[in-house]
């Protein structure tokens, strides 16, 4: 654990984890990847509706503190599966990226950009920058296992020649000249080709082109298991992030004087209910208009930073409160949280059903001290990392592969 860098703080250094927990993820969860290097499959994903509801139903589970969750606390479900495929996959893995030149009309949605992305939807930049960094590149297709189609769906929103209402149809031009123009989209139906998008409208940008939704996989901050245009373990759910600029911010647990924060606007029902049971509470503070102190000092003043469901399922403020040593509280049922194949989200954060916020007061205070003192370590743990913890980052997939290698 030398060398420990501060992800978050530095987005570089959460662009590499978020893509390499991705690249986790997708190799992992995509059977399409177990056999790539054996055959060509064509997928027809007709999704098998009983499996989905189980993912709901655990979604749905509570969080129980007991005495085996301060035993049982690492942040990892399975850390050494995990360094294991990781190595793995840190050894072998390759991709494809469609080459762009710097004079294609087009360059400014497909090349990476050369600032430093900032905002609500950075992390879909960070992901492309970090990636084309990588030693995951290949320049040789018939190597590659997987293939990134480079649109960034953010920039496309922006482009006047695109906007909201061209992106369809911008994707849909995007796959028919990549599929015409080289072999492998048509081998796979897309089912190894994978893209990035945070912002929201990405999930619904794909209608013209059924292949990409039902075939190519999705790495979306709006990894909800209740929207049609996300398929659960065949997408990957990416983490948003606002990045936040200053130095170290005090982790201290015991100077926190406030039991629950929120602050947002008032944009759905479970926000709605949240302010009709706690918007006058004197230990859960539930902000929805201006705030008297910075977002930041709100957020190291208190022990648990809420998140709740707005539009979408996600918003940059999980990992806000992770940044600044707060738990998160999540309250966005259906949200399949980032990495959750290999972060064990119960042991640094607390989950609660949108139907329990009644009970919300007493499930925090029900939280005792020491397993207070637990999560936040493991908070602190999570929102840090080093390049002595990557390879207890990345593997299972691999444990697969190698089972059907045989
Ligand atoms: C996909 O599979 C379903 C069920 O097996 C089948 O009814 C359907 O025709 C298939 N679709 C395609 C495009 O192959
Ligand atoms: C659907 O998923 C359930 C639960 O994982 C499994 O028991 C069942 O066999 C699956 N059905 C099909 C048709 O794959
Ligand atoms: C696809 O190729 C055509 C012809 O070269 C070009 O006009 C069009 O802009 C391309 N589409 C995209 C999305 O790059
Ligand atoms: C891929 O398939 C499409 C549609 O069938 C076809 O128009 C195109 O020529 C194919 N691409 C290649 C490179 O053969
Ligand atoms: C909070 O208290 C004020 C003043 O007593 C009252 O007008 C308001 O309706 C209360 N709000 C909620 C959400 O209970
Ligand atoms: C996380 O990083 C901070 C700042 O570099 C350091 O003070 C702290 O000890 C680290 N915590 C863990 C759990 O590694
Ligand atoms: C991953 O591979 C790169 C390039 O071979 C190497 O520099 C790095 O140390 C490896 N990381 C781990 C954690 O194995």
């Amino acid at each position: 654990m030398a060398s420990v860098m501060m992800f978050i703080l530095i987005p570089i250094g959460l662009g590499v984890v978020s893509c390499l927990f991705t690249l986790f993820y997708i190799s992992f969860t995509s059977n399409f990847f177990i056999h790539s290097h054996q055959t060509h499959l064509t997928f027809n994903s007709t999704l098998n509706i009983s499996f989905v509801g189980n993912l709901i139903i655990q979604t749905h589970t509570h969080v129980q503190f007991n005495g085996n969750h301060v035993n049982d606390n690492d942040v990892f479900h399975d850390r050494d599966a995990f360094v294991d495929n990781y190595k793995e996959m840190n050894r072998s893995l390759k991709i494809y990226v469609y080459p762009h030149q710097k004079d294609d009309p087009f360059s400014n949605v497909l090349l990476a950009v050369d600032f430093e992305p900032g905002g609500n939807y950075a992390s879909e930049s960070y992901f492309k920058k970090v990636l084309k960094m990588s030693h995951f590149i290949t320049r040789d297709p018939s190597n590659a296992d997987l293939f990134f189609l480079p649109f960034s769906i953010a920039r496309l929103r922006h482009d006047p020649r695109v906007g909201i209402n061209g992106i369809k149809d911008f994707i849909k031009s995007y796959i028919f000249n990549i599929s015409n123009e080289y072999p492998y989209w048509n081998l796979t139906n897309g089912a190894d080709h994978f893209y990035v998008a945070c912002h929201s409208i990405g999930r619904f940008s794909m209608e013209k082109v059924v292949d990409v939704k039902i075939n190519a996989i999705q790495v979306v901050c709006t990894s909800s298991y209740f929207v049609s245009a996300y398929i659960p373990h065949k997408d990957a759910s990416l983490p948003q992030i606002w990045p936040r600029p200053g130095g170290n911010p005090n982790f201290a647990p015991y100077k926190r004087k406030k039991l629950g924060f929120f602050a947002g606007s008032l944009n759905s029902p479970v926000r709605e209910k949240l302010l009709e049971w706690w918007g006058n509470d004197s230990d859960i503070f539930v902000h929805f208009g201006r705030l008297d102190r910075s977002y930041t000092e709100e957020l190291v003043d208190s022990k648990f930073c809420l998140h709740v469901k707005g539009y979408e399922v996600n918003t940059a403020r999980i990992v806000d409160a992770l940044f600044y040593g707060c738990i998160p509280v999540i309250i966005a049922n259906h949200y399949d949280l980032p990495f959750a194949d290999i972060l064990d989200w119960k042991h640094f954060s607390v989950i609660v059903a949108t139907l329990d916020i009644p009970l919300l007061k007493k499930i925090l205070q029900g939280i005792t001290q020491q397993e207070y003192l637990v999560l936040q370590s493991n908070v602190l743990k999570v929102r840090n990392t080093s390049s002595g913890m990557f390879p207890q980052l990345i593997l299972m997939p691999f444990i697969w592969l190698c089972m059907s290698c045989g």
